[in-house]
């Protein structure tokens, strides 16, 4: 089959979603977590590939990119400030603070008050900003009392250093906790076609109006391999795999905003061009079925 997709891509064609009512962005965003060295630690192999990446996202109108202090750390956050700093209109970064960095591939929460306040001012120096558009407490660290956490998340926000709060990785009854302290924009939980144990957080921010972040969008690059059930579905639609999964995610829900991550030009380019494939809904429904046991 013919491919139907455009040969400029443009995340304009997965439409827009108001971060916290007021902050429009399009839907189809860019995870910046694959610009980092191995395990997420210190610089990538090709940092000047990882600079045509950030720099090529306004062109393909790409505005909306989820990045944290733990990456790299920091390395993310700088390339972001070389890359693209003074920020084009409209480009929105979410940064996240709430979990320390050890090692590579090590991750520990961490969320007192006085460490979280700490890195919002690294990220808000790191970024060259001086307002952080969506600001989120990456875990709920469960050694320090929640509301102290949801707490500092709301004096960021009264003193201006954070426009938006979002949570990562929640349950619904969390997101209802901290929605008692301060309005919550977002979610980000892990989520694909083949995973989907959060559905009933997806089904709540639906209903409330909140953005669903789905980290993993291609579960770390193997739905876009060969050979598999939703390979040979993308063969019959003409499309990667990887288009396939990102289209079947914005197809999900309105609220869905993935970030899928990539350390390449040529990958980015694809990715984005699943902004224009349309799924029908039979074709959804049989994705869902049939790679959604994987
Ligand atoms: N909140 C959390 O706890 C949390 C956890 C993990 C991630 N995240 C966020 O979610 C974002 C996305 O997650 P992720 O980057 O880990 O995983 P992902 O988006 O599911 O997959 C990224 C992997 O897929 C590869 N890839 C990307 N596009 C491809 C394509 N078109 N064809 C073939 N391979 C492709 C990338 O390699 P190449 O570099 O070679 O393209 C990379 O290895 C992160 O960047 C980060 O912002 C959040």
């Amino acid at each position: 089959m013919t491919s139907t997709l455009p040969t400029t891509p443009t995340a304009a064609a997965s439409g827009t979603f108001a971060l916290g009512g007021d902050l429009p962005i399009h839907r189809l965003g860019y995870g910046a977590m694959q610009i980092t060295g191995p395990g997420i630690w210190g610089m990538p192999a090709d940092p000047e590939e990882c600079l045509r990446v950030l720099r090529r996202l306004p062109e393909l109108g790409v505005n909306f990119i989820d990045t944290a202090n733990s990456y790299g750390p920091h390395v993310s956050e700088m390339l972001i400030a070389d890359a693209l700093h003074p920020y084009p209109e409209g480009l929105v970064i979410a940064t996240k603070a709430g979990l320390e960095r050890p090692g590579p591939g090590r991750w520990t929460p961490k969320g007192d008050p006085a460490y979280l306040r700490a890195e919002c001012e690294g990220s808000l120096s790191r970024l060259k900003v001086e307002r952080i558009d969506l600001f989120q407490l990456h875990r709920v660290d469960k050694d320090v009392p929640a509301d102290e956490q949801f707490g500092l998340l709301a004096e960021l926000v009264q003193e201006g250093k954070v426009r938006h709060v979002g949570l990562s990785e929640v349950t619904v009854e969390q997101i209802e906790a901290a929605r008692r302290v301060v309005p919550i924009a977002t979610v980000q939980n892990r989520y694909n076609l083949a995973e989907r144990q959060s559905e009933d957080v997806l089904e709540y921010c639906q209903r409330e109006g909140i953005g669903f972040i789905p980290w993993y969008p291609l579960l770390t690059g193997k739905l876009a391999q060969p050979g598999s059930t939703l390979a040979r579905a993308a063969e019959r639609l003409g499309a990667t795999p990887a288009q396939v999964a990102l289209a079947w995610l914005l197809k999900r829900s309105p609220v869905m905003l993935p970030i899928p991550g990539t350390s390449k030009v040529a990958h980015l380019d694809e990715n984005v061009a699943a902004a224009s494939l349309q799924l029908s809904a039979d074709e959804v429904e049989a994705l869902s079925r049939e790679v959604g046991a994987a």
